[in-house]
């Protein structure tokens, strides 16, 4: 007999629980059952079918006949757990044509919405608000659209000129803004909450992503760190710029030290828990980030100004810098814009480069 190879066990006291993570089934473990599949992980030669326990496991594919055809997977434990525990989710009724599709889709929306929605702010902020000047796209009213997604490229190597704060307001509200342009585009069966629609696609409507700014050199604004409002286009600040440079923040990257403004991005996890109840959601906070992400690069370059990007967050300073610690809101990446020279690398890392070409 063969212990399955996509398990993984909790401890809930008092049981141990067993997940297959595949199979997506999971068993309570008593005293009784625990001690004995640690007897079985020790030695599976001591399987015994007569044993009504051992007859359980294989009942329940926690122990099988054939061994499993190892599957491929060239990454961590962890991540093979996450990727493979939410794929095939089995659907309890999988609609059969589109009058069925629609009467299950309003049966789920009911069912959610029977449930409060969850906030709109997690926090609120004491310091008075800062609202935008409206934006008028007239900045970015001339620039193709070919012309930005050719022209989008990362840059590591940045100068000290400020961004102006008209600038800022069009990234903001391009980015993360609830767009005036598509106020009443209300869904049938959302509530008012679900009405606001941004320049990215959002997960259920939800607009999960929030954005939090890191404010360096922006003229008309205060060096800190602010949070955005997008239904009202404004900002709070959070606090002054902490001491350290933003390099600590994102692990090291030192190089970013220069830049004047960025903007991490969060993701509220208690909305997309409130429609979507289970784990593989957590994928849809990511890419919903993605999209905003690649909004803010392109508005960024139709500016005319140089971006640069990463998720190499030092996660318990950023919640902290934001404000978010013991929230179920997430940050997750961060985008940032300014004026430099273009160059892909910093000037320290080509000196390097130069130096190790001449010696060789
Ligand atoms: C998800 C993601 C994470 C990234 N993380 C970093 C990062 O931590 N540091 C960095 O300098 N660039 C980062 N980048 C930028 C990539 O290195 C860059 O996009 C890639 O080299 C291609 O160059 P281009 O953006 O100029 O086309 C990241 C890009 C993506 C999409």
């Amino acid at each position: 007999m063969h212990i399955n190879p996509c398990l993984f066990i909790l401890a809930r006291p008092p049981h141990q629980v067993v997940w297959n993570y595949e199979r997506h089934t999971q068993f309570e473990l008593d005293l009784h059952y625990s001690t004995r599949l640690a007897q079985l992980v020790a030695n599976p030669l001591q399987f015994d079918i007569h044993n009504p326990i051992d007859a359980d496991f294989l009942n329940t594919e926690i122990f099988t006949e054939e061994p499993r055809k190892p599957i491929e997977w060239n990454w961590d434990e962890l991540s093979r757990i996450f990727h493979i525990g939410t794929k095939n989710i089995p659907c309890a009724e999988v609609p059969r044509n589109v009058d069925e599709w629609a009467t299950l889709y309003l049966q789920h929306c009911n069912e959610v919405l029977s449930s409060p929605a969850p906030s709109p702010q997690t926090k609120t902020y004491p310091v008075g608000r800062i609202v935008l000047a409206p934006c008028t796209l007239a900045d970015i009213r001339d620039v193709s659209l070919a012309q930005t997604l050719v022209g989008r490229s990362t840059s590591r190597s940045f100068g000290e000129h400020a961004v102006s704060i008209e600038q800022v307001g069009t990234l903001l509200y391009l980015t993360l803004g609830y767009l005036n342009e598509r106020r009443g585009a209300r869904e049938a069966c959302g509530p008012d909450a679900l009405d606001a629609r941004r320049s990215s696609p959002s997960g259920g409507g939800l607009n999960a992503c929030e954005g939090y700014l890191y404010v360096r050199h922006v003229t008309g604004l205060a060096p800190g760190i602010y949070a955005y409002h997008p239904d009202a286009h404004a900002l709070s600040l959070i606090r002054p710029l902490p001491d350290e440079p933003l390099g600590h923040l994102l692990c090291g990257q030192h190089f970013i030290n220069p830049l004047p403004f960025g903007l991490f991005l969060t993701s509220r996890f208690d909305k997309l828990w409130w429609k979507y109840q289970h784990s593989r959601a957590y994928r849809m906070a990511f890419v919903e980030t993605g999209h905003v992400s690649q909004a803010f690069l392109m508005v960024a370059t139709a500016l005319g100004l140089d971006t640069w990007l990463t998720g190499a967050l030092a996660d318990r300073e950023v919640e902290h810098l934001l404000g978010l610690e013991g929230t179920c809101e997430q940050p997750l990446f961060f985008v940032g814009c300014g004026h430099g020279d273009g160059q892909v690398h910093c000037k320290e890392l080509m000196a390097l480069i130069d130096r190790q070409e001449i010696a060789s």
